[in-house]
C-alpha cells in the first residue's frame, strides 16, 4: 500500500476523513477499509509554462480530497458516491468511455481506464466516497486531487503500485482524454509528489524534481479567491497553448527551453504581435522561475515578492489571462506594499478567475486579510474567501482505525 500516514496536526484533513468514513457507512452500511488523501495545489510561480517544457515552481496545499472504500461485491462494477453534490456514479468494466458523463464522473472513468491499460485487466469492482476540503473551480486543483486519490486507492486495492511519475501522467491522461481538458503535468505531480514544508521546483520537459524547502518563521503564503470561476474547458485555455505553439514554430525551435531572449527578439519581427506576447512570458516566465526559486533559498522574501508582481504583469498583458477581480486584488496588494507586510501576489493556476497567491508577513497577516476584503466587497458586492496555507504532504494512505 502506498504507505505514508497523516499528519496528525492537520484538522482540516481529520475533518475531511472523519466525513468520508461516516459518508461510506451510511451509503454502504459497512466501515471502509481503505482511505486515500491527495492534495489541491497553488503554484507559487510559472504559469502556463508547464505544456511549453518549462519550469513551475508549486506546492501541494493542506486541504485534501479523500475517497474512503473497499473491494466490491459486484464483480467489476464500481459504484463512488459524491458526498460533495451527492450524486452516484456507476462504472461498468466495458462502458468506461461512456458520453453520458461529464464532470467528477469523467475523471473517476479516466483514472479507472488508466489502470485498466497499465494492468492489463480490469480493475476489481469497488464501493466508495469521495469528500474533499478543496473548494471546486477555484483553481486549486481539485479535479487533480481527486484523480491522484482515486489512482491511491486504487493501487491500494489492487495491491500493486505503479510509480509516481506513471501515476501523475496516468491522472494527467485521464483529465485529457476524458474530461475534454488540454492541461499539463504540473497539477497531478504536485498532488503526487508533495511534502510538509518543501516546494516542488518541476522542470516540465525532464520531468525532474528539485524540492526547495520553505519553513520560514516570519511569512507565510496567502491564498485569495477571486470568486470568479471560468472553466478551463472554455476554449481559451487551449487557445493560449496553441498560440504558444505557433510561436514556437515560426521561431523554428524544437522546445523553449532552447529559446533565449535573443533568439525570442532577434524573431520578432516573423511573429505577429499576440505570438510574440505569448513566447515572451514563456521564456521570462521561465527565468523568474529560477530567479524566485534563488530569492527564497536566501531567505530574499522581497525580491520573491517583486517576482511574483512581475508574473502578474506578464500574465495579464502577455499571456492575457487574467480578469478584473484578479487584477484588482493585485492592485490592493501593491498598494499594501511590503512597508504593510505584503511582499507580493499574483494570479495562479488557469487563470480568468480562481485565486492569487501571495507572500506576506505573519504579524500582517490579518491586517492584510481585512483591508482585503474591504475593498473587494466594496468594489464587487462579495468577499472574496482567503487562508494561509503551507507546503503539505502529497496523495498518501490513511490507516482507517487509528
Ligand atoms: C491549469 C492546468 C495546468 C497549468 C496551469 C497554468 O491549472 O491544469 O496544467 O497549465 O493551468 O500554469
Amino acid at each position: 500500500m502506498g504507505g505514508k500516514l497523516l499528519n496528525p496536526e492537520n484538522s482540516i484533513h481529520l475533518d475531511t476523513v472523519d466525513r468520508a468514513k461516516n459518508t461510506f457507512r451510511k451509503n454502504f452500511g459497512s466501515e471502509a477499509g481503505f482511505i486515500a488523501a491527495a492534495p489541491g495545489r497553488v503554484n507559487l510561480i510559472g504559469d502556463h509554462t508547464d505544456y511549453n517544457d518549462g519550469l513551475a515552481l508549486p506546492l501541494s496545499i493542506d486541504r485534501y480530497t479523500v475517497i474512503a472504500g473497499n473491494r466490491g461485491k459486484h464483480g467489476l462494477a464500481a459504484r463512488i458516491f459524491s458526498g460533495l453534490n451527492g450524486e452516484l456514479a456507476e462504472l461498468h468494466a466495458g462502458d468506461l468511455r461512456s458520453n453520458m458523463v461529464t464532470g467528477w464522473q469523467s475523471y473517476v472513468r479516466g483514472v479507472v481506464a488508466g489502470f485498466t491499460e497499465c494492468h492489463f485487466q480490469s480493475v476489481p469492482g469497488f464501493e466508495a466516497v469521495v469528500e474533499s476540503s478543496l473548494p471546486v473551480g477555484a483553481g486549486l486543483s481539485s479535479s487533480a486531487a481527486l484523480a491522484v486519490a482515486l489512482a491511491t486507492f486504487l493501487e491500494a486495492i489492487l495491491g500493486s503500485e505503479i510509480t509516481p511519475v506513471e501515476k501523475a501522467q496516468l491522472c494527467q491522461k485521464a483529465e485529457y482524454d476524458f474530461a475534454g481538458v488540454p492541461c499539463g503535468i504540473m497539477d497531478p505531480f504536485a498532488a503526487v509528489f508533495g511534502q510538509s514544508d518543501q516546494l516542488l521546483l518541476l522542470d516540465c520537459q525532464s520531468l525532474e524534481l528539485e524540492y526547495i524547502p520553505f519553513e520560514s518563521n516570519d511569512v507565510t503564503i496567502l491564498v485569495v479567491d477571486s470568486r470568479a470561476r471560468r472553466e478551463l474547458a472554455d476554449g481559451r485555455y487551449a487557445l493560449r497553448r496553441r498560440q504558444s505553439a505557433m510561436a514556437l514554430s515560426t521561431i523554428g525551435c524544437r522546445s523553449y527551453r532552447e529559446v533565449s531572449d535573443e533568439i525570442l527578439y532577434s524573431n520578432k519581427s516573423q511573429l505577429n504581435d499576440i505570438e510574440f506576447r505569448r513566447a515572451r512570458h514563456v521564456v521570462s516566465e521561465c527565468q523568474r522561475v529560477r530567479r524566485f526559486s534563488n530569492a527564497i533559498q536566501s531567505d530574499d522574501f522581497l525580491r520573491a515578492g517583486e517576482l511574483l508582481f512581475e508574473s502578474h504583469e506578464s500574465l495579464r498583458i502577455d499571456y492575457d489571462v487574467s480578469c478584473v477581480e484578479l487584477d484588482f486584488l493585485v492592485d490592493s496588494a501593491r498598494q499594501i506594499g511590503p512597508e504593510g507586510g505584503m511582499m507580493g501576489m499574483r494570479m495562479t493556476g488557469g487563470g480568468f478567475g480562481g485565486c492569487t497567491v501571495s507572500l506576506v508577513r505573519k504579524d500582517c497577516v490579518n491586517e492584510i486579510a481585512e483591508n482585503i476584503k474591504t475593498d473587494f466587497e466594496y468594489k464587487f458586492g462579495m468577499v472574496p474567501q482567503m487562508f494561509t496555507t503551507r507546503p503539505s504532504l502529497g496523495a498518501h494512505m490513511i490507516n482507517p482505525s487509528p
